[in-house]
């Protein structure tokens, strides 16, 4: 018994030498030793934490994903509807066009811009299916990046989605800023606003979130939009819109499209970025859209022409699923009002955490204005805890949220709400 023991561990050491001898020799001939290893990305890397933790009062609100009150993730009953009459048309698995599916494209312009709308009417939207909201605003930035004639700037708002930053960098664009976010008011610095777009140099390039703002939560008034409108215009700058919330910030697409159709409306051309992750809960399906809007039906044809000439090349053509989950809702009168309701139950929920959570606080006794969490909108919350108080929120209570302090209103129940205040409480009285 012994001899066999001593035979084994004899066996299992030199198989080891010779593994890592095996794995020595193929790094030191490596193509990839001066690779550095990256960062983890810091949304994921909360997750990650709250995987490993074992408290069963563990909360995550990192999550950009939306959750019902039982915290689970959530197919809109409108979608699994779609699909049961996808699966009895038994359609094919052909490609895509490159642009994507043409119908998908025009409903997704409308969607942004209404029926009925002068762009579609006239032919002035140059449209293509996206992958997801990214993907849409990578076709765009790349785009912009080839073909924009100004000086291929663009400006974001302070602070903007982590992703904006080095998506426009990578399509080549150089990433500039302007104030947005005021920490003291936990509201818009509009004064910033206005005085850094009048520093911005003539034919820069903006991007504006067209409603619930990630990560701050916060939008501009109307009156506001169309003071930005004015100026924009003035000024002569593109406006890039990042729409991933239509109809998921305030349950009303009408509403939610108000900035994009307003400054359609004031003959700005715009570029557009749409994605149905969130209002449509397609998150991992990758369906969005990315139009631009020209002075010519002539001039939209040409744009499509170059779109479809980077495309090619990148992806060849987009996923065909998600596109026909979108038209089937958007081409049904019944099954849209059905969506409609989805959507909007989706958004009543977060806003009614919001007010949750805001009351929870005040009975715990806090004496902080938290007006901000109602005022807020969308997915998101920009609560102003610090990072030690993120920190402590963390270790004392397994909550879980990135050091900035946005919470994932998606992550808020009805059930754990009352403990996620009495948290929040300790580490801020
Ligand atoms: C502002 C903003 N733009 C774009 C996206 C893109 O999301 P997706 O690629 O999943 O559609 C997100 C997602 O969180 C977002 O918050």
């Amino acid at each position: 018994m012994a001899h066999t023991t001593k035979l084994f561990l004899t066996t299992s050491k030199f198989l080891k030498s010779c593994n890592s001898l095996h794995v020595a020799v193929r790094f030191s001939s490596s193509w990839w030793s001066h690779v550095e290893m990256g960062p983890p990305d810091p949304i994921l890397g909360v997750t990650e934490a709250f995987k490993r933790d074992q408290n069963i009062k563990k909360i995550n609100l990192g999550v950009g994903a939306y959750r019902d009150d039982n915290g689970k993730p959530y197919v809109l009953p409108s979608v699994r509807k779609a699909e049961e009459k996808i699966k009895i048309k038994d359609m094919d698995k052909e490609y895509s066009a490159i642009s994507g599916n043409a119908e998908f494209c025009e409903h997704s312009i409308n969607l942004a811009l209404g029926d009925g709308n002068e762009i579609v009417t006239n032919k002035l939207n140059a449209t293509v299916q996206g992958i997801s909201g990214t993907g849409s605003l990578f076709v765009g930035a790349q785009f912009l990046s080839r073909h924009f004639p100004g000086n291929k700037e663009i400006y974001l708002p302070i602070p903007s989605w982590g992703n904006h930053n080095p998506l426009f960098r990578l399509a080549g664009l150089t990433v500039k800023t302007y104030r947005y976010y005021d920490p003291k008011t936990y509201g818009l610095d509009f004064k910033g606003v206005v005085e850094d777009i009048s520093n911005i140099p003539e034919k820069s390039i903006i991007l504006l979130h067209a409603c619930a703002h990630n990560p701050t939560g916060v939008d501009p008034k109307p009156e506001q939009w169309a003071q930005l409108s004015s100026l924009i215009k003035k000024k002569n700058l593109f406006p890039f819109f990042d729409m991933a919330y239509q109809g998921f910030a305030s349950g009303d697409l009408t509403r939610d499209a108000f900035a994009v159709r307003l400054f359609i409306k004031e003959g700005h051309e715009i570029a557009l970025a749409q994605s149905y992750a969130k209002n449509m809960g397609l998150y991992g399906e990758r369906v969005g859209a990315f139009s631009l809007v020209a002075s010519s039906k002539e001039e939209a044809a040409r744009i499509l022409s170059q779109l479809k000439i980077m495309i090619r090349p990148m992806y060849s053509n987009p996923p065909i699923y998600g596109a026909r989950i979108v038209n089937e809702i958007l081409s049904n009168s019944e099954l849209r009002k059905e969506w409609l309701r989805d959507v909007k139950g989706m958004a009543d929920r977060i806003i009614s955490v919001r007010t949750k959570l805001r009351d929870n606080l005040k009975r715990n006794g806090s004496i902080r204005d938290w007006s901000h969490i109602t005022d807020q909108i969308g997915m998101f919350c920009y609560t102003g805890l610090k990072p030690n108080e993120v920190e402590k929120l963390i270790k004392d209570f397994s909550i879980y949220l990135t050091k900035d302090g946005r919470i994932s209103m998606a992550g808020v129940t009805s059930k754990n709400v009352e403990y996620l205040a009495q948290a929040i409480h300790e580490v801020t009285k």
